[in-house]
C-alpha cells in the first residue's frame, strides 16, 4: 500500500471577514432541458488575486450572497465545492468553477427559494461575486495520486469535486490504475456532466462510469437504485477493485448516503475502509442511520464530504 499523504494546501487566503470580488465568466445549465431541476456550471476569474493557481480540487470556496436576512444581518457565506482541476478550468489557473443546484422547495405550504444557490444561478458573465477561501484539507486526492485505485461515490451536486479529480487522473500523464465513478440522481434528466464522463469511459478502459437512477425503475427486490446498491449489483467489477491494497473510497453528496455505503463495505468484510468503534449488531440494519457514526468512522482510506 503506498503511503496516503495528503498535499499541503493553502487555507483561507481570503478569510470570511476579508473576501475578494471576482467576475463570473461563464454560467451554463447542465441538467437536461426536460428536467424540473436546474443545476449550473459557474466559472469565476480569479486573475490578479492571491487565489490564482492556489485552489486544489476537493477544496471549497465561500460565497457571500448580497443582502440581509430577516433579522437584518448580512447573509452568511455558503461553501461550494470546486469542480475544476488544479490547473484551473480550460487549463487556465485563473479560472475556477463550481456546480450549483437551485434550491426550490415547498415547506409548510410555503415556497422556499435558497438564497445563495439562486443568487449564484442568476449571475451573468461580468457580474462580480465576493468569495473567500479556499477551505478544506482532507477531501483531496493524495500526493502520488496515480498510485491508487478509486471508488468515487456521488449523489447530485456531490459530483463536483470528482469532475476535477478525474481530469487530474486522466488528463495529466498516464494513469494505469482503476477508477470507478458511481453517480446517483433521481431521473436520467438529472445526470450531471455525463457527456464528459461517457467520453472518458470510452477512451479509458480503466475508467468505469456507473449511474444509479433512483426514481425510474426498481431493483429486483423492490428497493431503489442508490449508489450503495451498485456495490452489490456491480460486485463483479467493484469487489476486485475494493479488495486491492491501494484503493481509496470517496463519498460526496447527501448526508446519509455514507451509512448505506459503510453497510455494504461491512457486508463484504471490507473493514479496512472503516474505523470500527463499538461492537456491531449481528444485523447491521439494526443500526439507525443517524447513529452510524457512533459505531464507525471513515478510516484513512475513506474520504467523506456529506451535507
Ligand atoms: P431519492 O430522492 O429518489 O430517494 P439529487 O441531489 O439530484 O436530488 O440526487 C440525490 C440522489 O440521492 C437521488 O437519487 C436520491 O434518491 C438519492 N438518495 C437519497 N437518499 C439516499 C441515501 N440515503 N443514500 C444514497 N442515495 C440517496
Amino acid at each position: 500500500m503506498p503511503e496516503i499523504t495528503l498535499p499541503e494546501v493553502e487555507l483561507n487566503i481570503y478569510g470570511p471577514k476579508d473576501p475578494v470580488e471576482v467576475p463570473v465568466v461563464e454560467n451554463y445549465i447542465i441538467t437536461k432541458e426536460s428536467s424540473p431541476n436546474f443545476v449550473r456550471h459557474i466559472t469565476f476569474d480569479v486573475s490578479g488575486t492571491e487565489l490564482e493557481g492556489k485552489i486544489k480540487v476537493g477544496q471549497s470556496v465561500g460565497i457571500f450572497p448580497p443582502g440581509k436576512n430577516e433579522r437584518g444581518r448580512d447573509y452568511k457565506l455558503r461553501l461550494y465545492s470546486v469542480s475544476s482541476p488544479n490547473g484551473g478550468e480550460h487549463g487556465k489557473p485563473n479560472l475556477i468553477s463550481t456546480t450549483v443546484k437551485r434550491t426550490i422547495e415547498e415547506l409548510d405550504n410555503k415556497l422556499y427559494i435558497g438564497v445563495a444557490s439562486n443568487y449564484l444561478a442568476d449571475l451573468q458573465p461580468g457580474d462580480m461575486v465576493k468569495i473567500s477561501g479556499p477551505s478544506g484539507k482532507r477531501f483531496l486526492l493524495p500526493e502520488k495520486e496515480k498510485e491508487f485505485n478509486y471508488l468515487f461515490f456521488a449523489t447530485g451536486t456531490g459530483i463536483a469535486p470528482y469532475r476535477g479529480m478525474i481530469m487530474e487522473l486522466f488528463e495529466k500523464g498516464d494513469y494505469q490504475n482503476e477508477c470507478a465513478l458511481i453517480f446517483g440522481c433521481p431521473y436520467r434528466t438529472d445526470v450531471l456532466y455525463s457527456d464528459y464522463f461517457e467520453k472518458m469511459a470510452q477512451e479509458h478502459s480503466n475508467f468505469h462510469y456507473l449511474k444509479s437512477i433512483s426514481r425510474e425503475s426498481r431493483r429486483k427486490d423492490g428497493s431503489k437504485h442508490y449508489v450503495q446498491t451498485k456495490i452489490k449489483d456491480e460486485e463483479e467489477l467493484l469487489l476486485p477493485i475494493l479488495k486491492k491494497k491501494n484503493t481509496l473510497v470517496y463519498i460526496c453528496g447527501l448526508k446519509g448516503m455514507e451509512a448505506g455505503i459503510y453497510k455494504e463495505l461491512l457486508r463484504l468484510g471490507l473493514d479496512e475502509y472503516l474505523d470500527i468503534r463499538k461492537k456491531l449488531p449481528d444485523d447491521l440494519n439494526d443500526i439507525p442511520r443517524n447513529d452510524i457514526k457512533k459505531f464507525m468512522k471513515p478510516s484513512a482510506r475513506t474520504f467523506e464530504e456529506v451535507y
